[in-house]
């Protein structure tokens, strides 16, 4: 099984959505026995929750549902996971700081990128729908090719 694990701070926004659009990706190739996508988040305000509303509502129009629930990323997911992927800059130091060095399992989610994009995946918490639609934009712009790299490797 490859093990993909999304991470961003609280795990209501943008992790659990790119969770819900990589899942429905490999899916829609036929390749969810292969494949096990989770997310979580570097704090633990949320654990247990749903995610936000405005980002259930913005997947939903896109045609994804979001089945997840909040947890924190633990220490333990550095070796389970196959490929874990911070979404911004911030969750990746906050992911480094319990590992040794820096595994080359771990990554910034806009490393699979253009520099169109910008390094981080912005936290649409505090603002409006735009900013939700905007993490999904990136999401569907990125998901593809992390899919399409470790397809190459595994
Ligand atoms: P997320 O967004 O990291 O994309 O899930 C946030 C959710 C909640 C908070 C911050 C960011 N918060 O401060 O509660």
């Amino acid at each position: 099984m490859v093990s993909v694990q999304f991470v961003c701070l609280g795990n209501i926004c943008r992790s659990p959505a790119a969770q819900g659009v990589m899942e429905t990706l490999v899916r829609t190739r036929g390749m969810d026995d292969r494949f096990a996508i989770d997310s979580a988040g570097t704090a633990g305000y949320h654990i247990g929750r749903p995610p936000d509303g405005r980002m259930l509502a913005s997947a939903q129009k896109r045609g994804y549902e979001l089945a997840s629930r909040a947890k924190q990323f633990e220490k333990s997911h550095l070796r389970s996971r196959t490929l874990i992927l911070a979404m911004d800059r911030e969750n990746l130091r906050d992911i480094l700081s319990l590992a040794e060095g820096v595994p080359a399992h771990i990554k910034l989610f806009s490393d699979y990128l253009d520099e169109s994009w910008p390094r981080d995946v912005p936290d649409p918490y505090y603002g409006g729908e735009e900013g939700f639609e905007y993490v999904l934009d990136m999401l569907e712009a990125g998901c593809p090719k992390i899919l399409d790299e470790l397809l190459k490797k595994f």
